[in-house]
């Protein structure tokens, strides 16, 4: 089993202040305005987003974030799985926990609340399914911790065969984690999907900000037990996850030197690779030890825990169905076990990015149209059945673009010179849209087999590089506003199909 573990027992880190603010982004979905709730200023989304309707929540009561949602259109046939991204700048190389938060609230006139996909940035992150909080009269939300890789990320949502009507989303936090926390597992290679964060034995309201630094949700789970403990003894700082105080106030424990079995997390789980940390901590002395096992297969033997509280990781532990975790006293211990806390991640391999010089082409080229496609955020290639509306990418690790077709897409606009960059282009299909301006160099795309720019209104002469471009079998201009000569490098281009006329202006047509 590819396991390992952290025992944790440390006072010596520098003291955090447990009163700063949590850093990042707080974006109420829908608002038209932003409003200060519990201290954090929560923003309109429409600095982040570009598409999709923002509704009221007719439904009196509810918290200011959750009163306003937006609403994207549900798409059929081909156009199915269309993304709907939020972009939002981040720090290069940090890792943020990213919630979003659903109350459907009938705003797509439904009775039950659509179900759809969740992506961050080229990855798959969930199905989001809030049917079954909803018909509590719960919110849902969902929560992960990514690495940015770049100067943005984006969280987008995305309809499926399972949808069935217009996907909604409330809010979506971006909330700057320490560098010490989670940082057992490779994020850049992982990410972690939250399945369950609690606090034992407490059975108050959802622990968060500002008990919790980073506003992370720690739910009640279980009765009060008989022995509290205050938790001031405790050493927060010495643990790398940094979990809220107020998690060790309270404990679950049996009163008689007995195990202690509970079912945790209290779903069943999909068969993957988990990241589990429990946390413990014993103010009345050294005198408790027990082992820990889960689902049967030891995960700790022997744990004394201190006053100052202990940590166990396990950063990539396979699980599936449900999960039975049992604290078995061991011999000499005079008291029964204990657990505070408990968090598990399902554990999500990073699906890959496009080429930077491909998202940077691309990105210029949206800029270029006056139009561009309504999905064109987020990124182009990935999730693979998630790609940009006209972008076909290569497949394997090295993502490349290799395909534009926005045929009659109703396009205006230029088409930018840094088109350029994408130089594993095969096709470049324009067609019957109303671009002008000039045709740019596209002579460092070496790997194009067919130019489709007709029936658009470009000016200007015809690259006479374009003749440069060995593979170059098809090259359609006709109905344009080109003019000039034709460069000769074309007219004598063995193999290539070329279209000229009718439309344009040429000097020297070749004879046909
Ligand atoms: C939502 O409510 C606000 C104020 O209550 C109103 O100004 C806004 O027009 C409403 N938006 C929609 C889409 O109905
Ligand atoms: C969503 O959840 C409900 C309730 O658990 C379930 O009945 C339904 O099948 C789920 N829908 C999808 C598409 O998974
Ligand atoms: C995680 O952070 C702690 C505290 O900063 C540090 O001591 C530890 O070495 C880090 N672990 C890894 C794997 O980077
Ligand atoms: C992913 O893992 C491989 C092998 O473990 C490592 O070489 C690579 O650097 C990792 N990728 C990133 C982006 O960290
Ligand atoms: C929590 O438990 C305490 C002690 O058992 C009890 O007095 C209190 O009413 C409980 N609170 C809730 C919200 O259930
Ligand atoms: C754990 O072990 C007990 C007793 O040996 C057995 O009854 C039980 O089925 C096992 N549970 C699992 C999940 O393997
Ligand atoms: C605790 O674990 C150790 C090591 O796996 C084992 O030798 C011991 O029998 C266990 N004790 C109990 C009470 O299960
Ligand atoms: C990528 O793989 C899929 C399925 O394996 C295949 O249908 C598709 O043609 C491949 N695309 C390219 C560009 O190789
Ligand atoms: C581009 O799209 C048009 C219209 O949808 C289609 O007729 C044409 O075959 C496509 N070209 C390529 C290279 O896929
Ligand atoms: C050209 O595009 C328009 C939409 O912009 C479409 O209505 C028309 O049918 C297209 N013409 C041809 C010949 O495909
Ligand atoms: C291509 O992208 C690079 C950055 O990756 C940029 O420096 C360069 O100017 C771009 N070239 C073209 C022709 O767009
Ligand atoms: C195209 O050229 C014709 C004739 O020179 C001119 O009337 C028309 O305005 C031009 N169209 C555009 C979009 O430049």
């Amino acid at each position: 089993m590819i396991t390992f573990f952290f025992l944790l027992i440390t006072l010596s880190l520098v003291p955090l202040s447990l009163s700063q603010s949590p850093k990042g982004f707080f974006i109420d979905c829908g608002a038209t305005t932003s409003s200060v709730i519990d201290g954090r200023e929560w923003l309109p989304d429409t600095g982040f987003i570009s598409t999709g309707t923002s509704r009221n929540v007719t439904q009196t009561g509810l918290l200011p974030t959750l009163s306003t949602v937006r609403t994207f259109p549900l798409l059929q046939n081909e156009m199915l799985r269309r993304k709907f991204c939020y972009v939002v700048p981040v720090f290069r190389s940090a890792k943020y926990l990213v919630r979003t938060t659903y109350y459907y609230g009938g705003v797509n006139g439904g009775v039950l609340p659509p179900v759809f996909d969740q992506i961050v940035d080229g990855s798959f992150w969930s199905v989001v399914n809030t049917t079954d909080d909803y018909a509590r009269g719960s919110a849902s939300y969902y929560e992960g911790v990514f690495l940015a890789v770049g100067k943005s990320m984006s969280v987008c949502l995305a309809s499926n065969s399972y949808t069935d009507s217009e996907p909604f989303i409330s809010s979506l936090e971006f909330v700057l984690l320490g560098d010490s926390l989670y940082n057992s597992t490779d994020f850049g290679n992982f990410s972690l999907r939250l399945v369950a964060r609690h606090s034992f034995g407490y059975n108050g309201s959802l622990i968060s900000y500002p008990d919790d630094q980073f506003d992370r949700y720690w739910e009640p789970y279980g009765k009060n037990s008989p022995t509290t403990s205050r938790g001031e003894s405790v050493a927060i700082n010495g643990f790398w996850n940094l979990p809220p105080l107020k998690v060790f106030q309270t404990q679950l424990a049996v009163s008689q030197v007995l195990p202690l079995e509970l079912q945790w997390p209290l779903e069943p789980l999909q068969n993957s690779r988990y990241y589990i940390a429990l946390y413990f901590a014993d103010e009345t002395g050294t005198s408790r030890s027990f082992n820990i096992s889960i689902n049967n297969v030891t995960y700790f033997s022997d744990l004394k825990v201190p006053q100052s509280g202990v940590a166990l990781f396990a950063n990539d532990w396979p699980l599936g169905g449900p999960t039975k975790i049992i604290l078995t006293p061991t011999a000499g211990s005079t008291l029964g076990p204990l657990i505070n806390g408990g968090e598990i991640f399902e554990v999500l391999p990073v699906g890959g990015r496009t080429q930077t010089r491909d998202v940077i082409g691309l990105t210029r080229l949206k800029d270029s149209f006056q139009n561009p496609p309504f999905d064109w955020n987020g990124d182009p290639c990935l999730p693979k059945e998630n790609a940009w509306t006209g972008v076909t990418c290569s497949n394997g690790s090295h993502v490349r673009v290799i395909g534009l077709n926005l045929t009659s897409m109703g396009l205006s606009g230029s088409l930018s010179p840094n088109i350029a960059n994408l130089t594993a282009l095969s096709d470049l299909w324009l067609g019957n849209n109303s671009l002008s301006g000039s045709i740019p160099d596209l002579s460092t795309l070496k790997m194009l087999n067919t130019i489709h720019l007709e029936d658009n209104q470009f000016n200007g002469p015809i690259p006479s590089s374009l003749g440069n471009i060995d593979r170059l079998q098809e090259l359609f201009l006709q109905n344009n506003n080109l003019t000039g000569q034709v460069p000769s490098s074309l007219t004598g281009k063995p193999g290539l199909n070329l279209r000229l006329f009718p439309g344009n202006s040429l000097l020297n047509p070749p004879n046909a």
